[in-house]
């Protein structure tokens, strides 16, 4: 069974005290139970991180990339300036797909930016944790699943 990254960045650990509104009310955990139930239907394994440092993200992903086939991150923030993740997402040269639970290209201007994006294959926001089906069946596609 294939392995993907599930990686969520800064203050998603606060997921279900955090701004429903705009999150929803799913814990992370809950969130990430969810995404492997769905990737399992897909036949994917996912191994899941979360951290509020940039220098964590970074480390899982040049730790786990090299036996993972793709990643599926929200990168909370860092979404917005870190090059540093940008960077390291390619360094994997794994497919890779950027999530977001709420609409930010319709919020703070600042949000619509994502620096990420680039070194990803597809992004999926807006529909909370229906982003993330939609970025499981299409990594699963993409892995030819
Ligand atoms: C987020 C959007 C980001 O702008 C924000 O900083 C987050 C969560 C989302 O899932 O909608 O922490 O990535």
């Amino acid at each position: 069974m294939k392995t993907i990254l599930l990686i969520h960045g800064p203050n998603l650990n606060m997921l279900g005290r955090r701004d429903a509104k705009h999150y929803g009310s799913l814990t992370l955990p809950t969130l990430v139970q969810k995404v492997a139930a769905g990737a399992k239907g897909h036949g994917l394994r996912v191994k899941a991180y979360q951290s509020n440092y940039e220098g964590g993200i970074i480390d899982f992903l040049q730790k786990n990339a090299p036996k993972a086939a793709g990643v599926i991150i929200n990168p909370g923030a860092y979404t917005h300036y870190s090059y540093a993740i940008h960077d390291a997402l390619l360094d994997t040269k794994l497919p890779a797909i950027e999530v977001h639970l709420s609409k930010v290209t319709e919020r703070e201007s600042w949000r619509a930016k994502s620096v990420t994006a680039p070194a990803c294959i597809a992004v999926f926001a807006g529909e909370k944790e229906k982003s993330y089906e939609k970025a499981v069946t299409e990594m699963a596609r993409v892995l030819g699943i």
